[in-house]
């Protein structure tokens, strides 16, 4: 690669992420530059001219390398970002925009759901995204609020662990646990997950950048992809709050809200509301019980 400018160099690597059927491939040619070499988009559309030195020249070439042969783009990069955050994420499923909804339910829905200081709790928590940005951004209208993640991988965890080290106070009021879904008894105000959901059968139909570089532990829902939801439903009732209600939200698979709905139903949770979303797509995406 090296020798040349960075315009030749970016159009013969998009061609070749193109021929490797990547989609935007100008596009995230372009992004990997930039992760690489540390020229920005901007930079490198106003000096196409410019010249790479060695390690930038050997970096791109890896970077590039590793897309053509479908590595997630951020994996390569080590980094996602999630509600304008940018979270580390080895050993952990990359963080989907569509999960970003979850956020902006709860912040939307604050003032209904929480008050003094909340005590939220998130199972299945990867990279921590969705706990760490909860925290973050209730911060500020309630004291401190008490967040409790949960995840069975330590993997995961150790990567969570860095992501809030990244953006939290080292006295925080987060606590991350390694356990097979819930933590020890406590109650919580708001409990969120995005659990495994993909049906066994279906792992291997996953696209390749999916199926062969994110860990199957984070997609694995078991035979009709619902086990996990069957687990919660079963196992919540002791973690609800004794003096209010607790807000229930979960992410599911497209085509999985009227199943987990029934689940739901046919248990003895007293519940007071149920909370729908459709995501960007339009696909049920979102689910969520208010629980007296
Ligand atoms: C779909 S990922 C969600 C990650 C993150 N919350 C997000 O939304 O990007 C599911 C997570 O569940 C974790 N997991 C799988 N089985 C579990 C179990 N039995 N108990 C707790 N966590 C589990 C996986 O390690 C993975 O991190």
């Amino acid at each position: 690669m090296n020798g040349k400018p960075i315009d030749f160099l970016i159009r013969r690597s998009a061609a070749q992420l193109t021929k490797a059927g990547i989609e935007n491939a100008l596009y995230e040619t372009r992004l990997l530059l930039e992760a690489a070499t540390g020229i920005s988009l901007k930079k490198q559309l106003i000096q196409p001219d410019q010249y790479l030195n060695e390690k930038q020249v050997r970096v791109f070439a890896q970077y590039i390398e590793l897309r053509r042969n479908r590595t997630p783009f951020a994996y390569i990069t080590g980094q996602k970002e999630f509600y304008g955050r940018k979270f580390l994420v080895e050993n952990c499923l990359i963080p989907r925009p569509e999960t970003e909804l979850l956020v902006d339910l709860v912040l939307e829905n604050q003032k209904k759901w929480l008050s003094g200081k909340p005590r939220i709790l998130e199972l299945c928590t990867g990279t921590g995204c969705l706990g760490i940005t909860l925290y973050l951004e209730l911060k500020t209208e309630f004291a401190e609020p008490d967040v409790v993640l949960t995840d069975i991988s330590q993997q995961a965890l150790a990567t969570c662990k860095a992501n809030i080290m990244q953006y939290c106070e080292p006295d925080c009021q987060i606590e991350v646990v390694a356990a097979d879904l819930f933590p020890e008894s406590q109650q919580f105000d708001l409990i969120i997950a995005n659990p495994p959901y993909v049906r066994s059968k279906d792992i291997g139909n996953l696209e390749a950048d999916v199926f062969e570089y994110e860990p199957h532990l984070a997609l694995d829902g078991g035979e009709d992809g619902l086990d996990f939801y069957r687990r919660i439903a079963k196992k919540i009732k002791p973690f609800l709050s004794k003096i209010g209600n607790t807000v229930l939200l979960l992410e599911h698979g497209s085509g999985q809200r009227n199943a987990i709905k029934q689940i739901f139903v046919e248990t003895n949770l007293d519940i007071e509301k149920t909370i729908e979303l459709n995501d960007y797509q339009k696909h049920d995406r979102i689910l969520g019980f208010v629980i007296k």
